[in-house]
């Protein structure tokens, strides 16, 4: 598993308990806003939900900055971007929404300790939370969201290990960098394929491999789609080491061959 499907397995987990925890605290918010009574428990339940909180937002930036080739591919051009939904949503709308509902949270925590009373300090818990709870629920990527994702998201089981055996194996970049898009068997089917206009290339596709130079391949892995008149949304790798780009370039072909 890679560093990039691990930290996005814990991101899609760890929401159930963020939203788990948000809505236990609003609950103890709406019981206890007349009797008063600000336990050791409600600040446990608290304090836990601001915990689940801020290690989602970590994974979320971790994702964001590092590891996603979706928002890779949405800084490559934020203009061209913008113009499909999938990038604007985790480029754009996702991270916004919730670093406000986050920011949201803490403001309420703040608020709360300077409450004179234990139930004004509930209203307060319980108003800013249900804010920051409404807020999420907004921009998580349900499935009958435009943009969507599994609710439970499975492991995914290893990459190209379907190969054939006479097949050019792809290096380990392929299932960090490309598969997302490309799919694990290069059938243009990735799970990030769905939205993006024009898909991505399907390696397997007849005749491809023959209709294109290795130069033209290897040139589109390092320089992206936009330096070659063809869609922006194949991001430019400039970092990847020449042996990595010439690995990646004979393997890709090699999908056209394989069975
Ligand atoms: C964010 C999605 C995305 C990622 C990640 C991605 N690609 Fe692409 N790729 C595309 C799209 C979309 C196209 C189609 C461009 C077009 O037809 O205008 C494409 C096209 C290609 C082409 C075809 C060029 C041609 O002329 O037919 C090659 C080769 C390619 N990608 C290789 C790779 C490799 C290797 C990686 C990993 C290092 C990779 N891609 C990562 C989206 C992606």
């Amino acid at each position: 598993m890679s560093a990039h499907e691990l930290v996005l397995l814990l991101h899609s987990y760890v929401r159930w308990a963020v939203l788990g925890l948000g809505a236990a605290v609003v609950v103890d918010g709406l019981r206890h806003r007349r009797s008063g009574e600000w336990s050791a428990r409600s600040e446990r339940l608290h304090k836990s939900f601001l915990a689940a909180l801020d290690s989602q937002l970590v994974l979320g930036l971790v994702l964001y900055l590092v590891l996603s080739p979706i928002t890779r591919a949405f800084f490559v051009s934020p203009g061209a971007s913008m113009k499909v939904r999938e990038l604007r949503f985790f480029g754009i709308e996702h991270i916004t929404v919730m670093i406000a509902s986050v920011l949201v949270a803490h403001v309420g925590r703040v608020r709360s300790k300077r409450a004179g009373d234990g139930a004004t300090r509930h209203r307060r818990v319980f108003g800013w939370t249900l804010t920051s709870l409404v807020l999420m629920l907004t921009s998580v990527p349900w499935p009958f969201m435009p943009v969507s994702r599994p609710l439970l998201r499975a492991p995914s089981s290893g990459v190209a290990s379907s190969a054939s055996p006479a097949a050019a194996p792809c290096p380990p970049v392929f299932a960090t960098r490309c598969a997302s898009c490309h799919g694990t068997d290069g059938r243009g089917d990735g799970p990030l394929a769905g939205g993006l206009q024009p898909r991505p290339r399907s390696f397997a596709e007849q005749g491809w491999a023959r209709a294109v130079s290795d130069e033209h391949v290897r040139s589109v892995i390092r320089d992206g789609g936009a330096a070659h008149g063809l869609s922006p949304l194949m991001p430019p790798h400039p970092d990847l080491a020449e042996g990595d780009v010439d690995a990646l370039a004979r393997c890709v072909r090699a999908f056209s061959e394989r069975p």
